[in-house]
């Protein structure tokens, strides 16, 4: 890593963000993953995007079944984050630990999230070791009494109520 690419990741870690966990569901197996590059991009028609690194194991399967779920995290759902993060972890029983429900589309969304929402691919754009993947947004729930929220600020978990 050049001392640019340093500098880039430690000046982006000051730009403290939500944490959501992405879902997908290809081939009758589901898989997720943590994500904290989720943002709005459009309300007509409703668009968000995720930037999700072409190694991840994630990346080929929301590309393959055209299918994004996404779940904004509370402060308690932290563990799930961490672990939804951790390289290599088994994809047979990944779920065990992580209470989900299906969403219409047939994805997993996390129980006691902030917000869910079901999305379909809208676009793939390459970008550079990240592909943006662009999701149309189907249906949203909303918690009635949210959490405060799980945030990623510096490398750490934190919390905003
Ligand atoms: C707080 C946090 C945010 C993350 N955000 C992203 C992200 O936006 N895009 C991404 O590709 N990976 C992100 N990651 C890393 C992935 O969660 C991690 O590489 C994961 O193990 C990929 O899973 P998979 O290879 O099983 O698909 C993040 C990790 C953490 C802890």
């Amino acid at each position: 890593m050049t001392m640019l690419q340093d500098d880039f990741r430690a000046a982006m870690g000051r730009l403290a963000a939500g944490v959501a966990v992405l879902s997908t569901r290809v081939g009758g197996h589901d898989h997720a993953m943590t994500a904290s590059s989720v943002c709005s991009v459009s309300l007509e028609p409703p668009l968000l995007l995720a930037c999700v690194e072409v190694a991840a194991r994630f990346h080929d399967a929301v590309v393959e079944s055209g299918l994004l779920g996404v779940s904004l995290l509370g402060h308690p759902q932290r563990p799930h984050a961490e672990w939804l993060a951790t390289p290599g972890r088994p994809m047979v029983g990944e779920f065990a630990t992580v209470p989900t429900h299906r969403a219409p589309s047939g994805v997993v969304l996390l129980d006691e999230s902030l917000a869910t929402l079901d999305c379909q691919t809208w676009a793939v754009y390459p970008a550079g070791d990240h592909s943006i993947v662009v999701g149309e947004v189907l249906a949203v729930t909303l918690a009635d009494d949210p959490d405060p929220a799980l945030v990623y600020y510096r490398n750490r978990f934190g919390r905003i109520a």
